[in-house]
């Protein structure tokens, strides 16, 4: 998957790939993910990429022109599964999002900054708008790097043991059951009998049970959801 991102702080996006799982992906040619710096693309002498509020109000919007050339040049480049934008008032950004989204080929994502980007842009480019919740950013990038790496980590091959993805929080709308790791005793803090048993089908079933438990009790809202499903 090559994933392109369009930002107007690109440096705030050179950690997150460059570790651990989202590395190895990388290194395995499974993941490329490019971060291009908008600013490349900016109007004028001073490259400007922003400009007042048609009708007055606070703040500055990110302009049509650099975005739409900017877009363009990678269009015509490759086909984009999605143009994304990360943005506070987009859908809410679930797994099965993620799920949905490891299957594409290219994807582009626009971090948005100030007020946000001309509206314009919104309605002849973008194809999918993402919020990662419901609080604001002071840009898109952060969001951004969360997408990227929940999708990265789902790409076949990208992780270790190629089940274990099957296994998350939120991948069958139940959160995780609990793990533990040895000791089996410590300070007379007990790991429960049954994971030490070795019948791998009792600790399957009292796995699902305590993760029907720990949802019920944390998050019903992701029980209830499934309803007429
Ligand atoms: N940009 C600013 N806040 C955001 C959020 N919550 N999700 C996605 N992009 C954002």
């Amino acid at each position: 998957m090559r994933v392109d991102i369009i930002s107007v702080i690109p440096g705030l996006l050179e950690g997150p790939f460059s570790h651990s799982i989202m590395k190895r992906a990388a290194d395995k040619g499974l993941l490329e993910v490019h971060v291009h710096n908008l600013r490349d693309w900016g109007l004028g002498k001073h490259r400007q990429l922003d400009d007042y509020q048609f009708g007055g109000g606070a703040g500055m919007v990110m302009m049509c022109q650099p975005l739409a050339d900017c877009i363009e040049h990678f269009q015509s480049e490759r086909t984009y599964d999605e143009i994304i934008y990360m943005t506070p008032d987009g859908k809410r950004y679930d797994q099965k999002m993620a799920n949905r989204l490891s299957l594409c080929t290219n994807l582009m994502i626009i971090c948005g900054h100030y007020k946000g980007i001309d509206e314009r842009i919104r309605e002849h480019f973008i194809t999918m708008e993402i919020s990662i919740g419901d609080y604001v950013l002071s840009g898109g990038e952060l969001a951004a790097a969360v997408v990227v790496d929940s999708i990265g980590r789902l790409i076949p091959g990208v992780l270790g043991d190629e089940t274990s993805a099957l296994f998350d929080s939120f991948q069958d709308d139940l959160l995780a059951p609990p793990v533990y790791t040895r000791p089996a005793d410590f300070r007379g803090w007990k790991v429960p009998d049954i994971l030490l048993s070795g019948h791998t089908a009792k600790i399957e079933e009292w796995r699902y049970l305590e993760s029907l438990e720990r949802t019920k009790k944390r998050r019903p809202d992701l029980l209830n959801d499934n309803e007429g499903e």
